[in-house]
């Protein structure tokens, strides 16, 4: 059978990504960086892509204390939020492989780092604070959806941002490939332009 460019094209993707798969093993990819940054939306993307679980860590934490996050800092503060935090993604690590979007100050403790370096490949999603305050503020009072008709906004945000989530997967995908040193048959015979 023959197959046209763009089934080629596919393919190459495909075993693409299951060299990445192949050569995470039981490691799981840990999205860090602040909050607003697109960890949970990039991350459901990225692991539907390389057909992996998607974890959030912080909706886990709000599991095992049957509180959310806010309830948790405002009860008990937020060195017990981060013992919590410290126990639940370590506990998670120990799951792979998937793709594990962490809480915006996870990275700051030694342990979890060293627990994310001993199990898992961490990837900073990095942002301008500009866009990370817009994401940010948006959150609880949702401007956005106040003075339309919601419908309709929201298929607006979903035309402008979906492509831009994918360009992001794309990359976290090349940079993968790279760091894992995972290249398609035809990445190497055409020497196709990385995404950087
Ligand atoms: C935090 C970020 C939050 C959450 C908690 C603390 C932080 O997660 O874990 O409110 O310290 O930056 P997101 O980054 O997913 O918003």
């Amino acid at each position: 059978m023959s197959l046209g460019l763009t089934e080629h094209r596919k393919d190459d993707r495909q075993e693409r990504l299951a060299q990445i798969r192949e050569a995470l093993g039981p490691r799981s990819i840990v999205l860090i960086g602040l909050m607003g940054a697109g960890k949970t939306a990039v991350g459901r993307r990225l692991a539907n892509r390389l057909e992996l679980p998607f974890i959030d860590a912080d909706t886990e934490i709000e599991v095992a204390a049957g509180a959310s996050v806010s309830e948790i800092f405002a009860e008990h503060g937020e060195s017990y939020f981060r013992q919590g935090e410290r126990k639940v993604i370590k506990r998670l690590l120990e799951g792979g492989p998937q793709v594990l979007a962490t809480g915006g100050g996870a990275y700051m403790s030694p342990e979890t780092r060293a627990t994310i370096k001993a199990r898992g490949l961490s990837v900073w999603l990095k942002a301008d604070l500009k866009v990370l305050l817009k994401r940010v503020g948006r959150r609880d009072s949702r401007p956005l959806l106040a003075g339309g008709d919601p419908e309709k906004v929201m298929k607006k945000l979903i035309e402008e941002r979906y492509p831009v989530y994918e360009v992001i997967v794309g990359a976290v995908i090349d940079a993968l490939a790279a760091k894992l040193g995972c290249t398609a048959k035809a990445d190497k015979a055409q020497g196709r332009k990385k995404v950087k």
